[in-house]
């Protein structure tokens, strides 16, 4: 088993990407399907189609991301992968979508024709062709169904780590219950993103791991079990349809038949369990404790090891993905890249030189000025809309493009920070950050991240911490059994890199700024 290998898939919103990597976990292929581009017959922007009605709506076809599966596979050959070295596959997605099965779709994943493609085979197999995904916020009446039936945002939040959020799954079946009955009747199944592309690797629908499956509202953390009373508050039939959450590090199963015919992977090869996004960049980071882990994506996130299920109503509560004791903080926005996009294209000629010589050109703290930007409906503060304050904390315009580039990158670190601390996570001298994502590229917004943080950030090699994560966790799963943990697997790893210090003064001028950025915030969320 010398030239094993490992594959690891990362369906995001935007792109289906994998990797292969050798026994030392080095990379030896790395291949992408964007959706908007290589699948424009869905007609996605971005891999989402907002509804036009109400924006609140945003969904994803599912037979879109069977093709690009169909579609990966074809560009992972012709980059020359021996699929028959593969050893285990594992993966990762988006978190908190919902697949809908049809009814019969499990016998046709059993009896795929391996001369044929999968979207071909499986037209027929799911019950809802677009699918809610992360960026939805519509479910705010079916959130208050489910604090309701528990006792309120904090019991709920005790059991499942998180309150009500209109993105997590629970919510999203109870909508789809509610709104689509036929469509819900027909369902035989429901995966999340990560157990549904589990399912075309496995050949029959895959379980849900305890990781993601804490991004549902559904399940107790502490037991690892779904809670009854929520699922009842939901939806009908749920157990059957959830199957029995899983370990993220099990060993699912052997892959399917499919993979070995048309693609020659030896039919040893192991599948195990697929996680969420968040989850496997935690292992891609080989994060442990005294690390803040920021990355800035589509979304941007902030993710911490916790060794103890915290109770917080601002942010969730994940089961760890690799450490069956411990858990994970993690806080997502969704005014990450967004924003940043729309500034670097309207007044930066869509250059990041330009936005970054804007940003640097003004001084650190931007003359007191502060901005909120949500373009889109954020989730921690649920608000929209442009919010900006000059030094007076008055509402103002800002005077100069300048001002509005700094306020924006310096506002969206501000926000990480003050959630972070929220959390309970104290920053001090041994603080250091782990930035990945997009615009982990980024220097000049790395060095404002370090100066509000005062706090090195260091950034790896391997960037896509989500898709690099779940070919460690392919690894992880198989060795599981001879007590490696994912410490030792990932050991052959080089370390982080050093990309910026805070300056000198940074707790001086972001300090005050910070307390100003919390005052703004209490006064924005008031009612
Ligand atoms: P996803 O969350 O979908 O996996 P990525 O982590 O690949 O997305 O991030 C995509 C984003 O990265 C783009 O929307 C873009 O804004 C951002 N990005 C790429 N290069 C830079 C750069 N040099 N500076 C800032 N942002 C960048
Ligand atoms: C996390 C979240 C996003 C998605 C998409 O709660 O909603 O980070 O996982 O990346």
């Amino acid at each position: 088993m010398g030239e094993r290998t490992f594959l690891g898939l990362d369906l995001s919103t935007q792109q289906l990407k994998a990797a292969v990597c050798d026994d030392g976990l080095h990379i030896a292929h790395e291949v992408a399907v964007t959706f908007e581009t290589d699948l424009p017959e869905f007609r996605t922007h971005a891999g989402a189609i907002i509804d036009k009605a109400d924006n609140r709506n945003v969904s994803a076809p599912v037979l879109m991301w069977v093709k690009a599966l169909d579609i990966l596979m074809d560009r992972l050959t012709l980059d020359g992968v021996d699929f028959s070295k593969i050893a285990a596959v594992s993966g990762t997605a988006q978190q908190h979508g919902s697949v809908y099965w049809q009814k019969g779709a499990e016998e046709s994943l059993k009896n795929l024709k391996s001369s044929d493609f999968l979207h071909q085979q499986l037209l027929n197999s799911f019950a809802v062709a677009n699918t809610p995904i992360w960026m939805d916020s519509s479910t705010t009446k079916q959130c208050q169904q489910l604090e309701n039936a528990v006792g309120g945002p904090m019991e709920l939040a005790k059991i499942t780590g998180s309150r009500a959020y209109e993105r997590f799954t629970g919510s999203q079946i109870a909508k789809m219950h509610q709104t689509k009955p036929d469509a819900y009747r027909t369902t035989e199944r429901i995966s999340l993103i990560s157990s549904f592309l589990c399912s075309l690797f496995l050949g029959k629908i895959a379980p849900i791991d305890y990781s993601d499956g804490s991004g549902m509202n559904l399940m107790d953390i502490h037991t690892k079990k779904w809670n009854q009373t929520l699922l009842d508050a939901c939806a009908p039939n749920l157990p059957e349809k959830l199957g029995e959450p899983v370990p993220s590090y099990a060993e699912v199963g052997a892959v399917s038949k499919y993979y070995v015919e048309r693609y020659n992977f030896n039919p040893d090869c192991r599948v195990i369990a697929f996680t969420g996004d968040n989850p496997a960049s935690l292992i891609g980071m080989k994060l442990n404790e005294g690390w803040v882990a920021v990355s800035l994506g589509t979304s941007d996130t902030v993710l911490l090891w916790l060794t103890e299920p915290l109770i917080v109503v601002d942010g969730h509560v994940l089961c760890n993905p690799v450490d069956k004791d411990a858990y994970m903080a993690l806080l997502c926005f969704k005014n990450g890249s967004l924003p940043r996009d729309r500034l670097k294209k309207t007044i930066a000629s869509d250059s990041w030189e330009i936005f970054n010589e804007l940003l640097e050109s003004t001084p650190r703290g931007n003359f007191g000025n502060i901005g909120l930007f949500y373009d889109i409906q954020e989730i921690i503060p649920f608000l929209q809309g442009e919010y900006r304050y000059n030094k007076a904390g008055k509402v103002c315009k800002f005077t100069s493009l300048e001002v509005e580039v700094r306020a924006l990158i310096e506002g969206q670190c501000l926000r990480n920070r003050v959630y972070a601390e929220d959390f309970g996570f104290k920053i001090d001298k041994n603080t250091k950050i782990l930035a990945t994502g997009g615009a982990s590229k980024n220097k000049a917004i790395l060095q404002v991240l370090a100066d509000v943080f005062n706090a090195p950030v260091y950034v790896q090699e391997a960037a896509n911490s989500a898709m690099f994560g779940s070919a460690y966790q392919a690894k992880h799963g198989l060795m599981y059994k001879d007590t490696k943990t994912y410490i030792e697997i990932t050991s052959t790893l080089p370390d982080p890199e050093l990309i910026c210090v805070p300056y000198k003064d940074a707790a001086e001028i972001y300090d005050p700024m910070l307390a100003r950025y919390k005052t703004i915030l209490q006064e924005l969320t008031k009612n």
